[in-house]
């Protein structure tokens, strides 16, 4: 396979814009491109502050930043993504609408693009079901935020050729980030050994053994997590989180020990779903954290 140069990114929110982020900066090209012309412009913008800061702190020079910003390219169609060597996509956790975009993709790119996911919880099997050609496409699961978060799960669906595996892995390492290769079951290996987290810390919770700050404060300080389970999905967003939480629960079809929690059911039904609301399991006001009384 000839070294990835040019690469696509759908969806242009938190994850999407953390991938170019991390593409530009090892010096590929990208085009972004969202259904939401706004996203992308917010993106990009919020791509500019980020490198500012960079150069500011002396971590990347001024030219090397306007340098990165001018790699990352707004799309304003599928059509733009024809001469990228791979797309990942970073669009709504929805099967059917990734699988629909995947097909679309299919009619733009070149036979050897490689599509790739970067799905929480979705099969990739299922996602490459609805293309022609389901051994160029694979998981590729960052975690947020993308640049801080240095491991990507490179996941192998059942029909995906291994030599796309490799080239997402090889790509990965040139990004800084370490790959990991996981085979497609639900949670993958992240959203399935971690689950045990944030599904048992809400059930102490819901049977009022310990406060959400107090289960973080021990999670944290005594087993040593950078965050615990609510600062977490206050991060991540119940918007994005609860239907991961739903999905995989689902696929090992109700078994008890991923059943989420109404906990999360009511908060997101009231908008309470973490930092970008302002408000989630901890109140944030100026960007700080608060514990509500
Ligand atoms: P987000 O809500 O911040 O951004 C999604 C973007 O996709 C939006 O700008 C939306 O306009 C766009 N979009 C929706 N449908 C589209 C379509 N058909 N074509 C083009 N653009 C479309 O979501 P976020 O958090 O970036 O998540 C994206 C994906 O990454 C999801 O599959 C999610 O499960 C996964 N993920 C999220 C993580 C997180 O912590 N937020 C971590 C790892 C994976």
């Amino acid at each position: 396979m000839t070294e990835i140069q040019t690469i696509g990114v759908v969806g242009a929110g938190a994850m999407g814009r953390g991938i170019a982020q991390i593409a530009a900066q090892a010096g590929l090209r990208v085009r972004l491109y969202d259904t939401s012309a706004d996203a992308v412009a917010a993106a990009r913008e919020s791509l500019r502050q980020t490198w500012d800061k960079l150069a500011q702190k002396g971590k990347l020079t001024a030219a090397d930043a306007q340098a990165a910003l001018e790699r990352v390219e707004p799309a304003t169609a599928l059509t733009d993504m024809s001469a990228c060597q791979l797309v990942v996509e970073a669009i709504v956790e929805r099967l059917d609408v990734k699988r629909d975009l995947f097909a679309a993709l299919e009619g733009v790119v070149s036979d050897d693009c490689i599509l790739a996911s970067n799905t929480s919880s979705l099969s990739i099997t299922a996602i490459a079901a609805a293309c022609k050609h389901p051994r160029r496409v694979a998981g590729y699961h960052f975690f947020n935020p993308v640049a801080l978060m240095k491991v990507v799960e490179v996941i192998d669906g059942l029909r995906s050729a291994p030599e796309v595996g490799d080239a997402l892995a090889e790509l990965a390492r040139r990004m800084g980030h370490t790959p990991v290769r996981a085979k497609d079951m639900p949670g993958f290996i992240v959203n399935h050994a971690g689950r045990g987290m944030n599904t048992e810390g809400l059930r102490v919770a819901q049977e009022a053994v310990a406060s959400f700050a107090q289960v973080d404060a021990v999670m944290r300080e005594q087993a040593g997590f950078r965050m615990g389970p609510f600062e977490l999905l206050d991060l991540t967003a119940l918007d994005v989180s609860h239907p991961v939480m739903e999905s995989i629960y689902r696929q090992f079809f109700d078994e008890a020990r991923f059943r989420p929690s109404p906990i999360t059911t009511v908060r997101l039904a009231g908008g309470l779903i973490g930092r970008k609301a302002g408000e989630g399991f901890y109140v944030y006001a100026d960007g700080q954290k608060q514990v509500p009384a």
